[in-house]
């Protein structure tokens, strides 16, 4: 609530695009001062539902429109660099939901566009901005685990073949869903060097799931899975050498979690309210706050960690065969 005020313009109108502005209106002070569709009739219904004055009908529109500070892209993931690209050449800062972009070289990309324009360009991870996440970093940087030497994180979830996430013309498939949490968790916490991973593709050839073990110089290992085809416990474990941290599912998400000595004697639990996507607030709180004080990043996200998470998945994919259209 004390985050200083930015105009946003919300390009897009589909599920996370609601959810974001209803958490945006319900938990801070930002203004949502324009909505941005391929059609206009569509814009015009999101602006009604949420008191939005302005609907565009086209994403050029929406990001031109001097009454918008900063552009929330919240299309398909292949949608989100070209979005993103149009919104930094138009001066506007950019929060881009996850993935980021499809691959390390769009992010490259879209860092130097940024850069040139003196805009803020950051990738909507908002795990890492929960108050749960807060707490952990701090956990981590006092040493309380020490060394990390194990990580285990899983991201399952059923979905039935008309959702966009069976679409290959929409770069479906688990990865960029599902599976960049676990292994944006892992890159947060390793620096990661080895890659070894299989993959189970569906008959029309998009990948089903994957599995890995990532590793780094330091003999430090880390378990990720994903899967579009069964719900999975989507848990995380960090393992350190003096004490360790379990995260329930939805692990990406708010809730609780327990640290614990080696021995498994002593423990500690944290909890906080289990709100779901009502937390979408707090990476925009964090990103009006930086800018209006004349940041262009927040250190909860950089693009150099979007950057190495990126890095991880396109080896991964590398591995198990999985291209996206763009990419061939
Ligand atoms: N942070 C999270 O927890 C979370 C959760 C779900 C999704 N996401 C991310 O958010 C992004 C969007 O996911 P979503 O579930 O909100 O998708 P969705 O419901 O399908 O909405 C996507 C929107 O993008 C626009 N769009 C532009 N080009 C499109 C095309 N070729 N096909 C379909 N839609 C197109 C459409 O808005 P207009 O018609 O108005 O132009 C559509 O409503 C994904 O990258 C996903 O990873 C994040």
């Amino acid at each position: 609530m004390d985050a200083p005020a930015l105009r946003w313009g919300i390009l897009s109108t589909g599920w996370i695009a609601t959810q974001f502005t209803a958490a945006l209106q319900r938990s801070t002070r930002q203004v949502v001062s324009a909505v941005g569709s391929r059609d206009l009739a569509t814009a015009r219904r999101f602006a009604d539902e949420h008191g939005i004055t302005t609907a565009h009908g086209s994403y050029e529109e929406l990001v031109t429109d001097p009454a918008v500070d900063i552009v929330y892209v919240a299309t398909p993931h292949n949608h989100h660099f070209p979005n993103a690209q149009l919104a930094i050449a138009a001066g506007k800062h950019v929060l881009v939901e996850k993935p980021i972009t499809l691959n390390a070289q769009q992010t490259e990309q879209l860092a130097t566009a940024a850069a040139q324009a003196g805009v803020a360009c950051m990738e909507a991870l908002w795990t890492f901005f929960l108050p749960k996440f807060d707490v952990i970093r701090q956990l981590l940087e006092d040493g309380v685990l020490g060394d990390v030497q194990v990580v285990m994180a899983d991201h399952g979830q059923y979905f039935e073949a008309d959702h966009r996430i069976r679409r290959a013309d929409l770069a479906g498939g688990p990865m960029l869903d599902l599976g960049t949490y676990p292994i944006s968790l892992v890159a947060e916490l390793l620096d990661v060097t080895t890659v070894q991973a299989r993959g189970h593709d569906l008959p029309d050839g998009l990948n089903a799931q994957f599995a890995a073990v990532l590793s780094n110089d330091g003999g430090a290992e880390a378990l990720v899975h994903s899967t579009i085809l069964g719900k999975t416990p989507t848990s995380a474990f960090i393992g350190g050498r003096s004490a360790n941290l379990s995260l329930p599912g939805d692990f990406y998400m708010p809730g609780p979690f327990t640290l614990s000595s080696t021995d498994d004697t002593q423990h500690l639990t944290y909890t906080e309210p289990v709100i779901a996507h009502s937390a979408l607030h707090f990476q925009a709180a964090e990103l009006a706050r930086r800018i209006s004080a004349g940041e262009l990043a927040s250190p909860l996200r950089s693009l150099d960690a979007s950057l190495r998470t990126m890095r991880v998945m396109d080896e991964v994919r590398r591995q198990i065969g999985a291209r996206f259209a763009e990419e061939s």
